[in-house]
């Protein structure tokens, strides 16, 4: 037993470094790699005792989460065969995420957290994205949760690709982190809502609250942070260049996550906002004008019209800083979502037996097979 286990961690320690490795390939600000040379690879992972191959894809097992059903107070969602009745259903919940496979972990440990603490997990609906092995990851989703609404989409990298200039953290530079800029674009147009996670989260309140928040004017909400001094968001090209910053003339702009947001998708198809998002990733790739990654264009485009949104919906920096990923305390307060933004995530140090405190909360999410857990 103990020797299948550890054998396991093995094969999950190497699967992650050859996804490191390639993410470090790809984030190279000079040759990324095409899809095609990446999926040609002969074997990025190779079939080892104890991994879960869901046609083809290998992975530790996750363990099949239990049926959660509606309590009675819940509106009926009609589901009747067509995936559209259900889908446009006005009475739906719809939450999208990535699905990144170096973050497939805490992805399942986000969708079982949610599941758990809502009292109508039927009326939510997933839409996953995906870059890379849609059709794997889709039926992985579905043996660890063979009950959930979802619907796994392609999104094509390339399309942001060419647009990405290099970052301080070169995770921050995944195109998949950018999809969250063409939600409007790829979402039924009937869907009229949506509340965006990252997969380095869990939730421990009901979603249907944070759904039901109230946006005024804004086309989107967030947890935001005012005392957080923007000028190190961005460059002294940036800020030197009046063209540029007018864009905050007129706005207290305040910094927030865009890990968890509830955006409206009419106001982002009218206003066309993935447009004016391409703009300022166009103007970086001329003249760099902020380091990280993908939430320097969202300051850009929405800070100061930002829906507040309590924060205990986003206890975030539970990972540390972009650097060094240091164990940090939770944030005083009530605690409805917890997130590990920040270099350091739970299941890694988890299983590198250097966990920090407040790991402990995340782990009872893990739906690793209790086999391959390394702290039981
Ligand atoms: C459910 O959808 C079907 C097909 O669109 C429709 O015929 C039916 O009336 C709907 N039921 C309810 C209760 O909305
Ligand atoms: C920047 O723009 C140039 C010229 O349009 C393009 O060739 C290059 O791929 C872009 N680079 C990045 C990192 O966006
Ligand atoms: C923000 O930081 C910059 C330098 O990093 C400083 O010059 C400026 O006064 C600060 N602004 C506020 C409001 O503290
Ligand atoms: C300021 O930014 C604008 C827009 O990117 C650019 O056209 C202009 O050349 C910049 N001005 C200077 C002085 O760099």
């Amino acid at each position: 037993m103990v020797y299948r286990s550890d054998n396991r961690l093995l094969t999950w320690s190497v699967v992650l470094t050859l996804f490191s490795l390639v993410s470090a390939i790809r984030s190279s600000p000079f040759d990324f790699p095409a899809r095609a040379e990446l999926h040609s690879e002969p074997s990025l992972v190779s079939q080892a005792p104890g991994t879960n191959a869901v046609s083809g894809l290998e992975w530790p097992d996750f363990r099949e989460a239990p049926a959660f059903r509606n309590g009675r107070q819940c509106a009926f969602v009609n589901r009747t065969e067509n995936e559209l009745d259900h889908i446009c259903d006005r009475n739906s919940v719809h939450i999208a995420m990535t699905l990144d496979v170096k973050y497939l972990r805490g992805s399942m440990a986000a969708v079982f957290s949610i599941l758990k603490h809502t009292g109508c997990p039927e009326n939510v609906i997933f839409h996953f994205f995906a870059a890379d092995r849609d059709e794997q990851l889709r039926s992985l989703i579905f043996s660890t949760f063979p009950f959930l609404r979802f619907k796994v989409y392609h999104f094509n990298e390339a399309l942001v690709n060419r647009r990405i200039s290099p970052s301080v953290r070169p995770a921050l530079e995944h195109p998949l982190n950018y999809a969250r800029s063409y939600l409007a674009d790829i979402l039924e147009p009937c869907i009229q809502r949506v509340i965006y996670l990252d997969s380095d989260l869990i939730v421990v309140d009901d979603i249907v609250k944070l759904w039901g928040t109230k946006l005024g004017p804004h086309a989107i909400g967030a947890p935001e942070y005012c005392h957080t001094n923007m000028t190190k968001y961005f460059t002294d090209a940036f800020w030197s260049n009046r063209t540029l910053s007018r864009v905050f003339d007129g706005k207290k702009p305040c910094y927030f996550n865009t890990g968890v947001m509830v955006m409206d998708m009419m106001k982002w198809r009218t206003e066309n906002y993935r447009a004016v998002i391409e703009g300022w990733m166009a103007v970086q790739n001329r003249t760099r004008i902020y380091d990280l990654g993908s939430l320097p264009p969202f300051l850009l485009v929405f800070g100061g019209s930002v829906e507040p949104i309590d924060h205990r919906w986003n206890q975030h920096g539970l990972g540390g800083d972009n650097l060094e990923g240091k164990c940090r305390p939770l944030h005083p307060g009530p605690v409805s979502l917890l997130h590990w933004s920040g270099k350091g995530k739970p299941w890694i140090r988890i299983d590198q037996k250097k966990t920090c405190p407040v790991d402990s909360l995340w782990a009872p999410y893990d739906l690793l097979a209790p086999s391959a857990l390394s702290y039981q």
